[in-house]
């Protein structure tokens, strides 16, 4: 049992789960001013004003031998981030491709000579299951200290049927060695292999017949990926996929108009996708499908950052009423950062959003974008307890307007105080 006792700022207190927070409602951030927060077998139990701490039902627990008690004086507690979107799993590093792009050749050119995400195929092809694990632990280790207590992860560095398994097996042991919530997502229609440059139909093929029903079959994956874009999988190739997913009770969660206006926002909202992400190129007709929809927009804006891309029209969205997730893209190609507080920085200065509307993008409607929302993305009693405290801060707009800096001081996630590695 843990009570953390006058902590300066509660953010994100939800009386109940809240779904989503969209249009207007994402500047909205309800806080707790002087506050406790009291937590038991992983859960949170009960929050409230440090004045009526002798209210609570639970008081007489609070002074027992079995609780840890913890002075939050001068610093904020947060719920974790959700980070709804990340390839943790990788082999290696593509710092060669980076000084590439810094000589000049963009991503797509550097994608056509074989570099990108195939070239993040071939090592990860020639790695073991426990090289690939212990190389993923490390950055999951680190994007737990640096506040992330929920993550889903996707595989798509295999583009084979056993390279694809072996990622999402890698998956597993994530999910089952560490304390955060995770969510898998099979992203076999990542890129198309070499060999199946000239006859892409067949890859697809491969991906509808062998790769999902055996994915479904072992239970490896809770969402469906493509990459819907120009130079990667056409909309008719996405569709096919996605209704191959549905058939095995894999809802989409898809890659969509990063380098296009690619249809793939419509096509993700045609089929009811828990989120469409990347959103570089979203115009009014995507907005108004999105408007339609239960589908998340999640933006990306560490690989537009990264890539030197343009950014998604942000401020657009919210503003015509649309929710919006913030999610890091942790990869070795366009986003080699998981850093949750960095991409919350960018949110604000690259995509002109506020604090509270970064805030609730990285939270709430993270965890919406990653199907975990009834247990997680704001302080609500019941939900599991992943959160953090932060170092003596003023308030909780300056986490991101002082960028670069971890501002995070003690991490809790299913109720425990994480002090060292997994
Ligand atoms: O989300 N856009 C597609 N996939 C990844 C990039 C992966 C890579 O370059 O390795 C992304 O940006
Ligand atoms: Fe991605």
């Amino acid at each position: 049992m843990i009570l953390i006792k006058n902590i300066k700022l509660l953010v994100q207190v939800q009386e109940k789960t809240v779904k989503i927070a969209a249009g207007s409602r994402m500047a909205e951030l309800p806080v707790l001013k002087d506050a406790f927060l009291y937590i038991r077998d992983g859960v949170i139990m009960d929050y409230g004003e440090m004045a009526s701490i002798e209210d609570s039902a639970f008081y007489n627990e609070f002074t027992g031998n079995g609780t840890e008690t913890v002075d939050a004086s001068g610093r904020l507690v947060f719920p974790s981030f959700c980070d709804s979107h990340t390839h943790v799993v990788f082999a290696g590093s593509r710092e060669i491709e980076y000084i590439d792009k810094i000589k000049g050749l963009s991503y797509e050119e550097i994608a056509k000579r074989g570099g990108g995400i195939l070239n993040s195929a071939r090592l990860l092809q020639r790695t073991s299951e426990d090289s690939l694990y212990e190389q993923a632990m490390r950055r999951i280790n680190e994007i737990m200290m640096l506040g992330t207590g929920a993550v889903e992860i996707k595989s798509g560095y295999g583009l084979t049927p056993e390279d694809e398994i072996k990622m999402l097996r890698v998956i597993r042991r994530i999910k089952d060695t560490t304390p955060m919530i995770i969510r898998s997502t099979f992203l076999g229609a990542h890129a198309v292999p070499a060999e199946y440059k000239k006859r892409q139909s067949e890859y697809v093929d491969i991906v509808v017949n062998e790769m999902i029903p055996r994915v479904a079959g072992e239970g490896l994956a809770d969402y469906i990926d493509v990459f819907c874009d120009r130079g990667f999988f056409t909309v008719e190739e996405t569709e096919r996929i996605l209704e191959a997913g549905q058939k095995h009770g894999l809802r989409g969660k898809i890659h969509a108009n990063e380098l296009d206006f690619s249809g793939g926002i419509q096509t993700g909202v045609k089929y009811n996708a828990l989120s469409v992400d990347h959103l570089e190129f979203t115009g009014e007709d995507e907005i108004e499908k999105l408007l339609e929809s239960g589908t998340m927009p999640t933006l990306l804006p560490g690989a537009a950052f990264f890539l030197g891309m343009d950014y998604p029209p942000a401020r657009k969205m919210i503003d015509a009423g649309l929710p919006v997730a913030l999610a890091s893209d942790y990869n070795p190609g366009s986003s080699p950062s998981g850093n949750m507080q960095f991409v919350m920085s960018l949110g604000c200065i690259k995509l002109r959003m506020l604090p509270e509307e970064v805030i609730n993008a990285s939270t709430i409607n993270g965890a919406y974008a990653m199907g975990v929302d009834e247990k997680a993305g704001s302080i609500t009693k019941g939900h599991v307890a992943n959160i953090f405290i932060t170092k003596e801060i003023p308030g909780y707009e300056f986490m991101p307007y002082s960028y670069g800096s971890d501002h995070i001081d003690k991490v809790i996630l299913k109720g425990r105080i994480i002090t060292g590695q997994f």
